[in-house]
């Protein structure tokens, strides 16, 4: 029988860590697989609406809450020509997508996007081509997007149907230029003057834009941190954010070293910021860099059968992993470290939304269901807006090879004290044991618990699917229970858990309110 394990923490308005902006819990829908056609966009599917859009996926990304989403890639934006993706349906070309080596129909675009994004009450954020394109094809595309009228580009977006200007606020600057797989790659100099000149450029059309200049793939390429450190030299002055990409996957099969993977996120933004702030005091600079975690997931399952993929069809199944609850330990991982983070990672992008590598997952043409990694996110993304509080937890920990020692619990927490309303994110590592942890609650006093929702399978394998689709779903536990100072919360082995607390008369007074 499993034993139990009893760990100490504080909670104290202290901690705090900083604003969460609602970005942190962004994501990315890519022309790539079927995220776009059979994703998001299925004309003729019973559940489509007048646009075809998938109603029954709109619905499921209202439930998740996601506030912005990236787009049209990652990889893909690397070879796009933004002009194929407007004006008339039947003139619209069919191009090699080479990222992918699919074929790509071009029958969704920047306008439909945007109409999508209306529809569901999310943020447009736009990446543009500084692959095989440059200045000239980005500002057209702002100018396209965002200048109101009376210009060629902002004619064209009219005459296309959408008067109104898009409004589009935040602009990525190029998709993973240090990439050597990346059409168009380049050497952190190139992408640098050329991001500076862009943003330069962008600027003019729109100075109310913001930007994100392109950080590293990944942690693990030779030129991390370097490439930071030349690209910011370029264009600090003209940028807002600087961008990581993270994958994580379980490819030996030991769990507890994937479990771990999230104190190397930790690890990774913590360089980052080092560099951004590094370059700050080279420059004399008074600006913060801020970060965008741009691209973040788990990713692995789908690798092997990815390699027999047949180039060139329309809507490929790629990247189509099929999520376990380990997967969603992980997720739930990262995102406590994307939180803990958030004085300095201002916007986070799941990647991605729907099927590829995604939270949401279609049969094309038919149903729809929630992967197991759905909760945690959707757990941050209707929970975790407010202040960030740091929690001070002395947990025992297990040895991993790579991380060293590696605390068994994992937490956060998120206080919103204008409409009273604190909760705790934990997972809790430790896949043998449960864990009682007493917190330290005293600067929360006037706040109460109000319940528990919890996220476990006793088969770290199980996945949900359409067959299956509520196999692995989040459940109601027990409130924890407090004392005069404490506050004792259990958490089951592998388990998400989330802990609200309310202050009754604030939250009662802020519920009449609205
Ligand atoms: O999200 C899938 C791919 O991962 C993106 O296209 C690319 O930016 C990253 O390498």
């Amino acid at each position: 029988m499993a034993k139990d394990r009893i760990a100490k923490g504080t909670l104290a308005r202290e901690l705090e860590i900083g604003v969460v902006d609602p970005k942190l819990y962004g994501a990315f829908l890519e022309h790539l697989g079927r995220a776009i056609y059979g994703g998001v966009y299925e004309p003729g599917h019973p559940k489509a609406d007048e646009n075809g859009f998938r109603k029954d996926v709109i619905g499921l990304i209202r439930e998740l809450g996601t506030p912005i989403v990236r787009y049209p890639g990652g990889n893909f934006v690397s070879g796009y020509n933004w002009e194929d993706g407007v004006g008339p349906r039947n003139q619209r070309p069919r191009r090699l997508d080479l990222a992918w080596r699919s074929l790509e129909p071009n029958s969704f675009g920047t306008d439909e996007f945007i109409s999508w994004c209306r529809a569901v009450n999310i943020e447009p954020m736009i990446a543009v081509n500084l692959g095989t394109q440059g200045i000239e094809a980005a500002r057209n595309l702002l100018e396209y997007c965002n200048y109101p009228s009376g210009t060629h580009y902002s004619e064209m977006r009219r005459s296309n149907g959408a008067v109104e200007p898009h409004a589009v606020k935040v602009w990525c600057l190029g998709n993973e230029m240090d990439g050597p797989w990346q059409i168009g790659h380049k050497t952190a100099h190139e992408y640098g003057r050329l991001a500076q000149e862009t943003a330069k450029a962008m600027r003019l059309v729109d100075p109310e834009i913001e930007l994100v200049l392109c950080g590293s793939s990944n942690r693990d390429m030779v030129s991390f941190p370097e490439w930071e450190s030349t690209v910011l030299e370029h264009a600090y002055d003209q940028v807002d954010f600087i961008s990581l990409h993270t994958y994580f996957g379980n490819r030996d099969g030991d769990t507890g070293h994937f479990l771990a993977m999230s104190l190397g996120m930790d690890s990774f933004i913590e360089e980052v910021v080092a560099t951004c702030d590094y370059v700050r005091a080279r420059k004399r600079s008074k600006k913060r860099m801020m970060l965008a975690f741009d691209e973040w997931n788990v990713w692995f399952h789908s690798n092997a059968r990815d390699d027999n993929n047949i180039p060139w069809q329309q809507a490929p199944p790629l990247l189509e992993d099929n999520y376990t609850m380990e997967d969603a330990l992980v997720v739930g991982c990262m995102l406590i470290s994307l939180i803990k983070h958030s004085d300095r990672v201002k916007i986070g992008c799941m990647a991605q939304l729907v099927n590829v590598i995604a939270p949401i997952f279609t049969e094309t043409g038919g149903d729809v269901f929630r992967q197991t990694t759905f909760y945690p996110f959707r757990d941050v993304c209707q929970w975790g807006r407010g202040v960030a509080l740091d929690m001070k937890i002395r947990s025992q920990v297990y040895e991993d090879d790579e991380f060293g020692p590696v605390p068994y619990i994992e937490a956060v927490a998120v206080i919103n004290d204008t409409v009273g309303e604190l909760t705790v994110f934990m997972v809790n590592r430790d896949l043998n044991n449960s864990q009682e942890l007493v917190v330290d609650f005293r600067d929360f006093a006037t706040y109460s618990p109000q319940n528990h929702t919890f996220l476990k399978s006793d088969n770290l394998k199980s996945c949900n699917s359409l067959q299956q689709p509520f196999n692995v779903k989040s459940k109601e536990g027990k409130a924890p229970t407090s004392s005069e100072s404490d506050v004792s919360f259990i958490l089951q082995p592998g388990s998400w858990n989330v802990f609200r607390f309310f202050d009754q008369q604030i939250y009662d007074k802020a519920s009449k309110k609205n």
